[in-house]
């Protein structure tokens, strides 16, 4: 229990000190969560979702997993996602990745870590999928950089086809599906160029997020060969 005990003192710290700020601040909350935005990023520890835009609680609907990944069939993920946009009726998606990401990392050189290096095989499928873009650069560290960035724009799309994002559109709900990464170095956010808002934004996605890479990347390219054999770095 001891290791716990700090954990509890700086709750009631906490608490006590958004009471003293915001009297009806819990009590408001205990009624009513009305969050603007769904945040699907990484588990990892150094990106605490709230914290590095700013939002209190009730402000920002939360998802994480290994890699920020969302798998088309994964019930958790999607489920968050449904609750967020039918119910809460956020208005946008904020899909954020970071540099650095040991996921994404494990999954470029495939590191064999246990179980979830089949969750991380989701991370690989974009690692083979822009295979040659990947190969084109020098070191591992530009490489996982890239991937990281990849790997956001590829999950900004996977949440974009999904049936829950689908339909909202169809009935017309405004939803934006966008794409960003953090930088634990200079804990700054940069904006990867990604934004959906409708099913037609869909084909010029990647162009547009080919901008943030403009001079490093040929901009015209289109969607990716998806049956580049694997070869792992
Ligand atoms: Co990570």
């Amino acid at each position: 229990m001891s290791e716990l005990d700090e954990l509890f003192s700086n709750n009631r710290a906490w608490a006590e000190k958004m009471t003293r700020e915001d009297p009806e601040f819990f009590s408001r909350l205990t009624h009513q969560q009305s969050p603007a935005y769904l945040w699907v990023g990484c588990a990892d520890s150094r990106v605490p979702a709230n914290e590095i835009v700013g939002l209190l609680p009730g402000e920002l609907f939360v998802h994480r997993n290994v890699a920020n990944v969302v798998v088309h069939t994964d019930l958790n993920s999607i489920s968050v996602i449904q609750f967020a946009v039918d119910v809460l009726r956020v208005r946008h998606i904020i899909v954020c990745g970071h540099y650095g990401c040991g996921g994404v990392l494990a999954a470029l050189r495939d590191d064999r870590l246990g179980l979830v290096d089949n969750w991380l095989r989701h991370v690989q499928d974009v690692r083979d999928k822009h295979r040659d873009e990947l190969k084109a650069l020098n070191s591992i560290d530009d490489r996982h950089d890239r991937l990281c960035e990849l790997n956001v724009i590829e999950q900004v799309l996977n949440v974009s086809q999904t049936t829950v994002v689908r339909d909202a559109w169809a009935r017309g709900q405004s939803v934006s599906v966008n794409g960003l990464i953090y930088g634990l170095e200079d804990g700054l956010l940069q904006d990867l160029g990604i934004h959906i808002n409708g099913v037609d934004d869909i084909p010029d996605a990647w162009k547009n997020s080919r901008a943030f890479r403009s001079g490093e990347h040929d901009a015209t390219s289109s969607w990716p060969d998806s049956t580049a054999v694997v070869d792992p770095y």
